[in-house]
């Protein structure tokens, strides 16, 4: 039965084996807020993630437009990562970010690949293809940061079953093999899975079904990468995480954290970064798992982005 495959709902158990890998949770704020005047308030939400950089890996994407106002206002260690980049540097590229900036403003990470820029859902604007975002990754890379490569189905596919999933995640992997392979430090590459379906709507994989997806994933990175980097790869769930399901989400073994999206405009967010790190330390502090939570901050969610 499922409550002995996975004893979430037990209050003090074993941590998972992660085989050592440390937590990384990400707020992606996207193109919000809308006023500037906001942002103090959005800051402040994070301090309380200062006291545990040394459990669990924390960054923030905040829209372009705010990145260079506040990104020396978070608490040192707390890292600011663009929500794309370009690969060519500075120069003649109207609209671009270049990687290059990042480094000389002092930033450690970039996120890519999201969803919304692979052409899901959003803006129509023409789709980031996967020969691009294994372009950026090793840009990326080269210039010394590190990156948050997200990748994640449709709900049509997700309708398929598990394995028509992996196949999309690994058409979505195939292209940065080599980038992976010849990578010294693996905690470099952060891979966010993040169902399409589970983002912004409330909806969030069961900690079931995140656990199954990232393992077929790291099973898959094992055979086809090696087993160094299936050993020490993280990769986060975004979809819908919130403080009410990250306890459930935690104690899933290849659940190395969480990309979160409309509750990293809360002071709910070091929740999640709390649980985690509960999670991963074996105490219950945090890792409240009750369906009912999970679905009433999930309605808050979905009405946190209309
Ligand atoms: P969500 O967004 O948490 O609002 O679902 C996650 C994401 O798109 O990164």
């Amino acid at each position: 039965p499922r409550s002995t495959l996975f004893p979430y709902t037990t209050l003090f158990r074993s941590p998972p084996v992660t085989m050592g890998r440390k937590p990384i949770v990400g707020g992606n704020w996207k193109c919000n807020p809308a006023e500037t005047a906001k942002l103090d308030e959005l800051v402040a939400n994070f301090a309380p993630c200062a006291e545990l950089l040394d459990k669990c890996d924390v960054y923030v994407c905040p829209s372009n437009l705010h990145v260079g106002m506040i990104y020396q206002k978070f608490a040192p260690g707390i890292m600011v990562a663009p929500q794309n980049c370009n690969f060519k540097g500075c120069g003649a590229y109207t609209g671009e970010m270049a990687v290059d900036q990042m480094k000389d403003m002092g930033l450690k990470c970039c996120l890519i690949g999201h969803s919304e820029r692979r052409g899901e859902f959003g803006l129509p604007t023409p789709k980031e293809s996967n020969e691009l975002m294994a372009t950026k990754l090793a840009y990326i890379l080269e210039k010394g940061l590190m990156c948050v490569f997200c990748i994640g189905e449709p709900l049509p596919i997700r309708e398929k079953g598990i394995d028509a999933v992996l196949a999309e995640c690994v058409s979505q992997l195939k292209d940065i093999v080599p980038i992976l392979k010849a990578l010294e430090d693996k905690s470099r590459v952060v891979i966010a899975y993040e169902p399409v379906w589970a983002i912004g709507t409330g909806v969030t994989a069961s900690p079931e079904q995140a656990q199954e997806t990232h393992k077929a994933i790291r099973d898959w990175i094992a055979a086809n990468v090696d087993q160094k980097t299936a050993d020490e790869i993280r990769i986060q769930y975004g979809g819908s995480a919130n403080a009410g399901n990250a306890g459930a989400l935690s104690a899933m073994p290849d659940i190395d954290g969480f990309l979160v999206g409309g509750a990293s405009l809360q002071p709910e967010f070091p929740e999640i970064v709390k649980a985690i790190v509960a999670a991963r330390s074996g105490s219950a502090e945090g890792v409240s798992s009750g369906r009912s939570e999970e679905r009433r901050v999930g309605k808050e969610c979905r009405s946190r982005w209309s």
